[in-house]
């Protein structure tokens, strides 16, 4: 099989690696892919939102299978295009994918199919906002309706805040036409957890449940990031818990939108807070978690391409979920400022002799320089182990890393800590 690989981080660097690992598999193209997926695929330079591109050379090449990362070309209604040529492709439609795309349409699909979720009101304009504001219990969270990469939700303790928040979302318009609406819900207390799903439309595929660590710093301070490290499993996981979120978030979410005629096809992402009162649904994602895909996938047997063609081909019958004992873990190496501003272009040194300490290493923001690799994004790399313990894990990890050096390298020293 022939495959192509939409995207360039953590995330599809770790499809890329464990896709590879198919014997089924005999040419892999990556657009754009990065230095570090360079070694296993062919890289295109095409960007992951020129869908029309995209689908040209899928035809051209006759790849088999495209597999996209990131939600932009979802949002774009790439599945959509390949699907209109016949094009074999794993992911959403583009109505599908509002389930991420747009959190108010999310939210109302909660309402209505009774899926655990925050309370909430949508508003269109920036005074109705602030006028709620006049008597809403806080804290509340206020977030952006549309696509604000991972940056458009806050936290808001007190009423100057959120009035602070509308200014910046709604009539400063930070994210854009995705500010344009938000979402105001209220505010959750518990543990967060990612629950991840491949689908066919009716069937349902779970995969190994993770957790990420999504603030900038520490103890859980700091901004918000896209993730800077994650382990798997999810720590509060259990029998009983994995079955109530099958049964109470992800098989209606999948019956619900086929109800809608949006048959969901692809992965299905819930980020879930467990509170006391069981697991409810802060946000759906319509592609895989970065990083959580490299941790789930470091402990998957079975083989992907499988399960993602069986969700392509609307068959997932007969796949066997075939799971590592072993725990896993990933640290994200970031640079000095992320998630605001950074500086890139720093030589990055140390990924051999820290690989041959039995790491897995995926690239993210890394650009190939004259003299060797460098730095180019806010999160640069992903350092991933597994063991029989996550302390095992851990010390891999952390270890491997001290052997990483560039410029203004910054990375969380408690991924994974205190977990058996
Ligand atoms: P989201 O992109 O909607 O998942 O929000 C990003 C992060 O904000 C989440 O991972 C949580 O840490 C936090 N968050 C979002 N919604 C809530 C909520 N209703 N209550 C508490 N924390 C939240
Ligand atoms: N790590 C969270 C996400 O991928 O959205």
């Amino acid at each position: 099989m022939k495959i192509l690989i939409v995207g360039s981080g953590g995330r599809e660097h770790a499809l890329l690696w464990k896709i590879s690992q198919s014997k089924r598999v005999n040419k892999i193209f990556a657009a754009p892919g990065n230095p570090g997926m360079k070694q296993l695929a062919d890289l295109v330079d095409i960007k992951p939102t020129s869908i029309i591109e995209l689908a040209d050379f899928a035809q051209e090449e006759k790849i088999d299978l495209t597999v996209v990362g990131p939600e932009q070309p979802l949002a774009l209604g790439i599945v959509d295009e390949f699907n209109n040529r016949n094009l074999k492709i794993f992911g959403p439609t583009q109505k599908s994918a509002m389930i991420e795309t747009s959190k108010s349409f999310a939210k109302e699909f909660m309402r209505k199919n009774n899926i655990p979720t925050p309370g909430f009101k949508v508003f269109n304009s920036a005074n109705e906002a602030l006028e709620y504001f006049l008597k809403a219990p806080f804290p509340l969270v206020i977030k952006a309706d549309g696509l604000a990469a991972g940056k458009g939700v806050y936290i808001c303790r007190k009423r100057d805040e959120a009035v602070a928040a509308i200014k910046e979302i709604m009539l400063e318009g930070k994210f854009g036409q995705s500010g344009e609406r938000v979402v105001i819900e209220e505010f959750l207390a518990g543990q967060e957890m990612t629950f991840m799903a491949v689908c066919d439309g009716k069937r349902i595929f779970p995969l190994a449940t993770s957790m990420d660590y999504k603030k900038a710093l520490e103890g859980d301070n700091g901004p918000n990031t896209g993730g800077m490290g994650a382990i798997s499993p999810a720590p509060q996981i259990s029998k009983d818990l994995f079955n109530r979120i099958m049964k109470t978030i992800i098989q209606p979410t999948v019956s619900g939108l086929k109800f809608e005629n949006k048959e969901y096809k692809g992965l299905l992402y819930a980020g879930l807070m467990i509170t006391r009162d069981g697991p409810k649904v802060l946000e759906f994602n319509a592609r895989f978690g970065d990083p959580e895909t490299q941790v789930v996938l470091m402990r998957l047997k079975s083989d992907l391409v499988d399960i993602l063609e069986g969700s392509a081909d609307e068959n997932l019958f007969d796949i066997v979920a075939d799971w590592e004992e072993n725990v896993s873990g990933c640290v994200v190496l970031a640079a000095k400022g992320y998630p605001q501003k950074y500086a890139s272009g720093h030589r990055i040194q140390g990924l051999e002799r820290a690989k041959s300490l039995g790491v897995e290493i995926f690239h993210a923001g890394t650009a190939q320089g004259k003299d060797g690799l460098l730095s180019s994004g806010g999160r640069v790399l992903n350092v991933c182990a597994t063991a029989p313990s996550m302390k095992e894990a851990m010390d891999k990890i952390y270890n491997g890393i001290s052997f990483i050096t560039f410029n203004d390298m910054i990375f969380r020293r408690d991924i994974g800590l205190n977990r058996k």
